[in-house]
């Protein structure tokens, strides 16, 4: 059976007064996949995103959703799609359930849809309890429950979510992971974007890793980690000077059975094709430069990796947040 293409991206860039924010961007999702952008601040996310949903009009390239031109079948395309965006779009003075009525009002639905396809969604958020209180005295993560509510109300068949549990505690990010993927299995198409990476690594069929307004790799998780090859090895120094860590990176470089390696603040990553070899070659090439190991991690390929291998960086992780509500 042939794939149904949801989403096509070709070449698409974006300048704002001479500064460019994405730069030849393609990619393609089919029907019924999750699809990551996985990016650092500032990579072109939500640009991306912003030029899909037909609020921004790309410099450069085009795309389609099930074939409509963004620009020229605008609104065709806004009847297939819903969008979740990275800034709450919540008044504090409404009911969750007003928040929905007022929104069903602006798409034009019968009333009487309306009423039966608001409880659903209450329901399939969590949120029927507490449908009427006022959105300000929800939690951060009963607020983002809301926020994709309000992106399902049109019905859409394409689902675009800007950083959906940005901020949010570890269990609020479990349950909207299991909506996503309850919502591909109704067969939705969804795009999103996330700086997580366990978020990309676990909720993605497909990513693309982005970076610099620029696509670096396209592919499953698991693809991605196997097309690295070699195990990941960490080693940290006690107390290294810079010149300690040169000489350290220079002489790993020069190992055979060693395929890159990066220095890190206190020691260098290094990718290896035989642990048993690598390890004592490494021990060897830090005692012959004087440092004493603090410690050695050792770890099959991870999304960590793949994203350094491709960038030259690594991602930085916004620091988890401890369970509980989060404020407005
Ligand atoms: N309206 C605008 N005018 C000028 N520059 C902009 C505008 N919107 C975005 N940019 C710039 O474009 C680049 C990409 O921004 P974008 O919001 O797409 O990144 P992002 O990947 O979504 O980042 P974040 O993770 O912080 O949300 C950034 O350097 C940003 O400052
Ligand atoms: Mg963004």
């Amino acid at each position: 059976m042939n794939a149904v293409i949801a989403v096509d991206v070709v070449g698409l860039g974006k300048t704002y007064d001479g500064f460019t924010a994405i730069r030849d961007i393609s990619f393609s999702v089919q029907k019924g996949e999750i699809f990551g952008l996985l990016g650092p601040n500032g990579a072109g996310k939500s640009t991306t995103l912003r030029i899909l949903i037909t609020t921004l009009r790309p410099t450069t390239g085009r795309a389609t959703i099930f074939g409509h031109d963004v620009i020229r079948e605008a609104t065709t395309v806004r009847r297939q799609i819903g969008y979740v965006p990275q800034e709450r779009a919540i008044d504090r003075f409404l009911t969750g359930r007003e928040h929905l009525e007022l929104l069903g009002a602006l798409y034009h639905l019968p009333k009487s849809v309306l009423k039966q396809r608001i409880s659903e969604l209450l329901k399939l958020v969590e949120l029927d309890q507490h449908a009427d209180r006022v959105a300000k005295t929800y939690s951060g993560g009963m607020k983002r429950k809301l926020d994709i509510a309000c992106g399902l109300l049109p019905n859409p068949s394409v689902l675009f979510l800007d950083e959906p549990t940005l901020g949010l505690d570890v269990q609020s990010r479990l349950t909207i992971w299991e909506y996503v993927k309850r919502l591909r299995d109704q067969g939705m198409t969804i795009v999103m974007t996330t700086n997580y990476l366990d978020e990309a690594d676990q909720l993605c069929d497909r990513l693309a890793i982005i970076d610099h307004g620029q696509i670096r790799i396209i592919g499953s998780p698991q693809e991605l980690k196997a097309g690295l090859g070699g195990d990941g090895l960490t080693v940290t120094l006690e107390h290294p000077t810079p010149e300690m860590l040169e000489r350290l990176e220079h002489e790993i470089r020069s190992l055979s059975c060693v395929r890159s390696v990066h220095a890190r603040s206190q020691g260098v990553h290094v990718r290896i094709d035989a642990p048993e070899k690598a390890l004592v070659a490494i021990m060897e090439a830090a005692s012959r430069i004087g440092g004493r190991i603090a410690s050695v991690e050792y770890h099959r390929p991870r999304l960590d990796d793949v994203f350094m291998a491709y960038t030259g960086h690594p991602l930085e992780q916004p620091d988890p947040v401890s369970s509980g509500s989060s404020s407005l």
